[in-house]
Order: C-alpha cells, then sequence, then structure tokens
C-alpha cells in the first residue's frame, strides 16, 4: 500500500464531483447520428456472423472522434464515459447490436464474456437465477452486487428501458479504497491480499474453478479495483477445498459493500433508449437495481453489452494475471472464453488486434504462469 496510487486520482470522485462536472458526459450530433445509421444500414447483413466483420467495415466518421474522446475519459480519466444520442429510432434490435458492435471493433478487441464465447451479449431478463453456482447477472432481473466485468472496459447500449426499475449504480474503487484505507487500514490491509473469485462453472479446460485476485492492488502509481461478493459466496459455498473466509474477509467485504453504497459515493443514471455507458473496470465497480419488465416482447428491458481490450490499456498488475492472462499495456486480455473459444474465434481476435496494431493474443500465457489451482 506504500507506492505511490495518484495516477488514478481522477477516477476517485465522488457523486457531488461528477455532477459539478459533466465533461464525462458526450452528446451526439444530429449529423453524427445521421451518419452512423447510414453506416448500419449499408453493412448490416442479418446472414453474415458478427465475427465475419472487419473493423474496417466500419467508419463512424463525424462521431469517431466524440467516442474516441467518450473512451479516452473511460480509460485515463474518471473511469465513466455517456455518449448520448446513437441513432436507436428506427433501428432494428440486431441492426442495433451490429451498430454497438461497429464502435466496439474500432474501439478495441471484443472478450468473450461466457460459456458460450459470445462476444456481445444481450442483457435481458431471461430468468436466469443470479445466485446459483452457474448464475451471471445479466441474464436476470435481479439486483446486482457491485461488481466489475471481467475485461479493461465494458460498454452498455441501451435499446430498451425496462417497465420499472434496472437503475443503474456506478461507485469508484479506487475512492473506496482510499476510504477504506482512512477507515480500518487493518481492513485495507486484507483487501490487499487475495480473495477467490468462482468461475460460475464457466471455466475452460486449463482454468481452475475459480482465481485469485486481491480487491485492491497498485501498480506504476495507478490503483486497481476488483470486486464481486457473489463470485466470492459462491466460491467458498460450491468449490471444494477452499479455506474458509475469514472473520476478517467477512468485516471486509461489509465495509466494502457499505462504502459504495453511500449515497456521497455511489452515483445512479438512467439508461435511456440510444444511451451508451462506457466503464472501466479497473477503478470503477457498478450495479443496478432489480427491475420489472414490460408484457410486451418488443419492449422489453434489453442492453447490448461489449467487452473491450483497447491498445490504449495500461500495464496490470501482476495479481491481475490470474484472470487477465496477460498484464502488458495494450494487450488482447480478460474475458472469458468459454467452451466455444475455436480457431475462428482465435483468428477473429487476431485479425481485430492487427487492426489495432496491437500483438496476436498469447493464448498460453495464462497457463505458464498461473497454473490452476488443484482441486
Ligand atoms: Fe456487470
Amino acid at each position: 500500500m506504500s507506492e505511490r496510487d495518484d495516477v488514478t486520482a481522477a477516477a476517485e470522485w465522488t457523486v457531488s464531483d461528477l455532477v459539478a462536472d459533466q465533461s464525462w458526459r458526450f452528446q451526439l450530433s444530429d449529423a453524427d447520428r445521421s451518419h452512423l445509421a447510414a453506416m448500419i444500414a449499408k453493412a448490416f447483413d442479418p446472414d453474415r456472423p458478427l465475427l465475419a466483420y472487419d473493423a474496417g467495415d466500419f467508419d463512424l466518421g463525424p462521431a469517431q472522434a466524440t467516442i474516441a474522446a467518450a473512451v479516452d475519459e473511460a480509460l485515463h480519466g474518471r473511469g465513466l464515459a455517456m455518449v448520448n444520442g446513437l441513432p436507436r429510432a428506427g433501428l432494428t434490435e440486431k441492426q442495433f447490436e451490429l451498430l454497438n458492435w461497429a464502435i466496439g471493433l474500432t474501439t478495441g478487441v471484443p472478450r468473450p464474456q461466457g460459456r458460450a464465447t459470445q462476444y456481445i451479449s444481450a442483457v435481458r431478463d431471461v430468468g436466469t437465477d443470479y445466485r446459483a453456482a452457474s448464475g451471471r447477472g445479466f441474464s436476470s432481473n435481479a439486483r446486482l452486487d457491485f461488481h466489475a466485468d471481467g475485461a479493461d472496459i465494458v460498454t452498455l447500449g441501451c435499446y430498451n428501458k425496462a417497465k420499472a426499475g434496472g437503475e443503474s449504480m456506478v461507485s469508484s474503487s479506487a475512492r473506496a479504497r482510499r476510504q477504506l484505507i482512512a477507515e480500518r487500514p487493518d481492513l485495507a490491509e486484507v483487501a490487499h491480499r487475495d480473495f477467490y473469485f468462482s468461475r460460475q462453472q464457466e471455466e475452460t479446460a486449463d482454468e481452475g474453478a475459480c482465481y485469485a485476485q486481491p480487491l485492491f492492488d497498485v501498480c506504476a502509481g495507478r490503483v486497481f479495483g476488483k470486486w464481486n461478493r457473489n463470485r466470492v459466496q459462491s466460491a467458498h459455498k460450491n468449490i471444494p477445498g477452499l479455506p474458509p473466509l475469514t472473520d476478517a474477509q467477512r468485516e471486509t467485504m461489509d465495509l466494502m459493500d457499505d462504502i459504495l453504497s453511500r449515497p456521497e459515493f455511489m452515483f445512479r443514471m438512467w439508461l435511456e433508449p440510444g444511451h451508451l455507458q462506457i466503464v472501466n473496470n479497473h477503478v470503477l465497480l457498478h450495479s443496478r437495481s432489480d427491475f420489472e419488465d414490460h408484457d410486451a416482447p418488443e419492449k422489453k428491458r434489453l442492453l447490448c453489452r461489449l467487452w473491450l481490450a483497447p491498445p490504449g490499456s495500461v500495464r496490470l498488475p501482476e495479481s491481475w494475471g490470474d484472470f487477465y492472462r496477460s498484464i502488458a499495456p495494450g494487450t488482447v486480455r480478460g474475458g472469458i472464453r468459454g467452451h466455444n473459444h475455436d480457431a475462428a474465434a482465435r483468428a477473429f481476435e487476431a485479425r481485430i488486434a492487427a487492426h489495432h496494431g496491437m500483438p496476436a493474443p498469447d493464448y498460453d500465457w495464462g497457463a505458464r504462469r498461473f497454473a490452476p489451482a488443484a482441486e
């Protein structure tokens, strides 16, 4: 904890900071919107799989600079950016998905997000039990614990709002760390040591059922945060052989959630249709309230989610390696490779990496340095 930790100071915001200076909000113009709608109309082919598209198939035109500035704010500023005014009206669900895909491909290398090796997830309620051993939040309607997603950057494009609920919450992990150190330095020490996070039964053959990561680390002056109560509890409940959580760990977990949800630290926002939220998972944690859907299928809550490895990413701490499998800056890392990470998926990732001038992914990296724990 003694290492310099001031590079990520902008991400240690309070709610009043975000309200006082809203330059993390970006607005697309009518001309931007028209360009993006025309781009999708031209590129959309219902028979073409997403992985068959290239980054070069999309030119964001006048919207490019605004979206790049928003990504930069997420990566190197406050960790949060909202882009308002995507062309939602007139786009079908699949066309809106392609628009999110286009923004993703021009921003970085999409990362797979689960057992099915999906590179884009439809965030909607299909009745998943979030608390089950294999549960995931995105496909449920539950209130979610504060958590980081499994990649450097997550983008959420809103197609439909819920009938009620589904409010988005973000809280700065970098700020929570500062608060924890001030309030309970003993628990801050605990938070800088490993916790076990369940992979929710989505692991590949060379991964263990869980991975180890501290809740905080510092690398090259940057604070890194990680948290997900559901996965920690799931690991200790469902995976044999793990040592039980200590009283100090439980106390740390409770104080973490307490700090993250205090009104001065937890920022609440509504994602409206056409909004794109961009979050840096290393400095912010996010959550959402439970929600009630409309009855009509075409009106049900739907967000398009991408996980991205951008070329401008920074070096990660060594302790992030078990999950991310690469800690070098500007590399293809993170994600949940799942059970269909086949030759086509690898070729896709290498192709998009090359477009961004990033090295081809090194799939053996994690296995070499972080052998799965014997179970
Ligand atoms: Fe999430």
